[in-house]
């Protein structure tokens, strides 16, 4: 079943980071706690100074590392996360922070592994790195992870950074896209988000609004919301005709 197909359902929760509120966000046991309570898992994806796709939130290793206190990484602040390499990134613990049991680095390429084992569904979410890396390199490095595991159809890639989506979409046009925003649509939106050929729209809640939910639904994109922790909330979205929504509570 293609990831889109999911969108025949109705109320789709997604685990954001993973199951965040139990386990220390986007790490192996996050993911494998949601499992039972949601229909898919949204991670965050980005690249090491090797290349290497990792799955982080922030683009700094403070709030979700050991790396404060590592002796040889002190002289490495602001600790971004593109300037450590792959084995320098494992050397440190991602959960310690959380709940004081260590974990270790989640690779793309783990993640990958661990839906596929259980047939599950992912939304990667691809960081902005324009600043570190070019386009080409961070979209063909993660296809490259999807693409050798044919997991085209569990996967849906969204990101903010909507140049990305355009190239997956012309480079791996069976991999459902979305494209994320923040603060403000885009103009024109509806043929904006036409001409990056991405099949779903994912909103900050903050940004929901009944109109524009009813153009979207009508031209036939998909549309969740982020991050959505209230149960009531949720229903008055799901009413409205939004698909999907993020929550950090499962
Ligand atoms: O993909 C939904 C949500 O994860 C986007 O925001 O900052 O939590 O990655 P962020
Ligand atoms: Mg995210």
């Amino acid at each position: 079943m293609n990831f889109l197909k999911l969108f025949n359902r109705i109320g789709l929760i997604a685990a954001h980071r993973g199951a965040n509120s139990i386990a220390p966000e986007n790490t192996l046991t996050a993911l494998k706690k949601s499992i039972g309570y949601c229909d898919f898992i949204e991670i965050d994806v980005q690249l090491s100074k090797d290349f290497v796709p990792i799955i982080m939130h922030d683009d700094t290793l403070q709030r979700t590392s050991n790396v404060q206190e590592i002796e040889a990484f002190k002289s490495r602040k602001p600790y971004l996360v593109h300037d450590f390499t792959f084995e320098e990134l494992s050397t440190l613990d991602y959960g310690s922070w959380f709940n004081k049991k260590h974990e270790p680095l989640l690779t793309l390429n783990d993640a990958l592994e661990f839906i596929k084992d259980k047939h599950l569904y992912m939304n990667v979410e691809i960081k902005d790195m324009h600043n570190s890396f070019s386009d080409e390199t961070v979209v063909s490095t993660v296809l490259k992870k999807i693409v050798d595991k044919d997991l085209q159809n569990q996967v849906l890639i969204s990101s903010f950074r909507h140049e990305y989506l355009l190239m997956i979409k012309e480079k791996a046009p069976n991999i459902a896209t979305a494209a994320l925003v923040e603060d403000e649509h885009p103009n024109e939106l509806i043929e904006y988000l036409k001409r990056l050929h991405v099949d779903a729209y994912n909103l900050n809640d903050e940004l929901v609004d009944e109109k524009i939910l009813a153009k979207l639904k009508k031209v036939g994109f998909f549309v969740n919301v982020y991050t959505v922790n209230d149960a009531v909330r949720a229903k008055e979205l799901f009413d409205m005709g939004v698909n999907g929504i993020f929550t950090d509570f499962l």
